[in-house]
């Protein structure tokens, strides 16, 4: 079978002799690995190196007279299998995002079809600058996988977010993009996300501090393992993740509303939208004027969709606590037929609303509970994908 090329693309980070390393690991898969260095790069790590490790010619620069491999400036982005740029500098990141094609690096990455994935290193200011916030969102919303940056100290002397991550992970995500999981092809998963809002007037509203991102990593973690996926969506910040069907709602009546007509013929609905329990009972036509030292609003139930949605397919629920965890929880699984619950403790560090990462336990239907470590959400909606596999007959 031919050998697939991984294009790797180094840029000028401090971190960038890791990426000898990275390249050894590529090569130890059976995989060709073409070299495109930028000018900044080469000021860290010399390009023989690479080419000692890969055995084949490094790209140094766009146009060379008398290259050994006269490098047709696409011909790499052709014969890519996957581009891995492993440290990608804030630079390349502007420069992908913009659509620059100023040298090989960012050529390849404009003309290729085949799947980027993109390790960042750079100091912490750079890296939360809002500019460099904006163009990775950009590339994400294009389907670009980005792994990492971890934390930890910077050759700056400083310490934060913004190391390459660990080249475990990285090989992770290359190997996962080169071989995509299809494991649920086939399958039609309803996953809901966000916090609704009830209106009180044209202008107010009440909602909850739930991101959306458990329920968009679940969406994204899905589409990748081949499942069609609805997402039905409360308002969040996040972008629309690439190959599902975004079903925009505002209301816990439109949230109901939707998921009754989605899932029909769908294999599992996962909720992990935090559903407004009450919303106000008759919301003004027009902006309320203060008036008075007391405003009482009304409030009325909203319909429990998890609760009443009925079909032949799985459901999955969340449950948020702040006290007596497993019991809650399995309560809610009860009272609500479900076939899981993910249950998370939103007191606990680095667990719960509008962060990255995720402590809980999975409760089943039959007793089972599964108290599983601190892990990024996207690691976690994997795992509950797998136990969602494991329950299909
Ligand atoms: N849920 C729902 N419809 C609602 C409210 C919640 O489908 N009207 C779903 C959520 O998406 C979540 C699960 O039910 O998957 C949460 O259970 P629930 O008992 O409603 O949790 P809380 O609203 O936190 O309940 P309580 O305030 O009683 O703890």
């Amino acid at each position: 079978m031919k050998k697939k090329t991984v294009v790797l693309g180094i840029t000028g980070s401090i971190a960038a002799y890791k990426a000898a390393d990275l390249a050894s690991r590529l090569v130890k898969q059976g995989l060709d690995v073409d070299v495109v260095m930028t000018a900044a790069a080469q000021q860290f790590i010399n390009p023989l190196t690479l080419q000692a490790i890969t055995h084949r010619p490094v790209v140094t620069a766009m146009f060379t007279l008398h290259s050994a491999m006269a490098v047709e400036h696409i011909a790499l982005a052709e014969r890519a299998a996957l581009l891995l740029i492993a440290p990608a500098t804030a630079n390349i990141i502007a420069k992908i995002a913009h659509g620059f094609a100023d040298d090989m690096l960012s050529s390849t990455a404009l003309a290729t079809r085949a799947p980027i994935v993109i390790a960042p290193a750079m100091n912490t200011q750079m890296y939360e600058n809002t500019v460099t916030q904006a163009n990775i969102a950009k590339l994400e919303e294009r389907g670009m996988t980005f792994v990492g940056p971890g934390e930890g100290r910077l050759a700056c002397g400083t310490s934060g977010r913004g190391r390459l991550t660990e080249l475990d992970e990285i090989m992770q995500a290359a190997l996962l993009a080169l071989n995509p999981r299809q494991d649920l092809l086939g399958k039609k998963v309803v996953i809901t996300a966000g916090g609704t809002e009830e209106p009180i007037d044209p202008v107010r509203f009440i909602t909850n501090r739930s991101s959306g991102k458990m329920g968009y990593a679940l969406a994204k973690a899905a589409v990748a393992r081949g499942a069609t996926v609805d997402l039905i969506s409360a308002p969040t910040s996040l972008p629309a993740p690439v190959g599902i069907n975004l079903v925009p709602v505002r209301t816990a009546k439109e949230m109901h509303a939707a998921v009754l007509k989605h899932t029909l013929g769908c294999d599992a609905l996962i909720m992990a939208a935090a559903v407004a329990d009450y919303t106000v009972a008759d919301p003004a036509i027009h902006k309320i004027k203060k008036s008075g030292e007391k405003l009482v609003l009304e409030l009325s139930r909203t319909t429990d969709i998890l609760g009443t949605v009925q079909g032949n397919f799985l459901k999955i629920g969340f449950a948020a606590e702040s006290r007596d965890l497993v019991f809650h929880a399995r309560e809610k699984l009860e009272q609500k037929d479900l076939d899981l619950i993910i249950a998370n403790d939103i007191t606990a560090p680095g667990s719960g609303f509008n962060v990255d990462t995720n402590q809980v336990t999975l409760l089943h239907r039959f007793g089972q509970s599964e108290a599983l470590p601190l892990m990024t959400k996207e690691a976690l909606a994997h795992i509950i994908l797998d136990r969602v596999k494991a329950l299909w007959p």
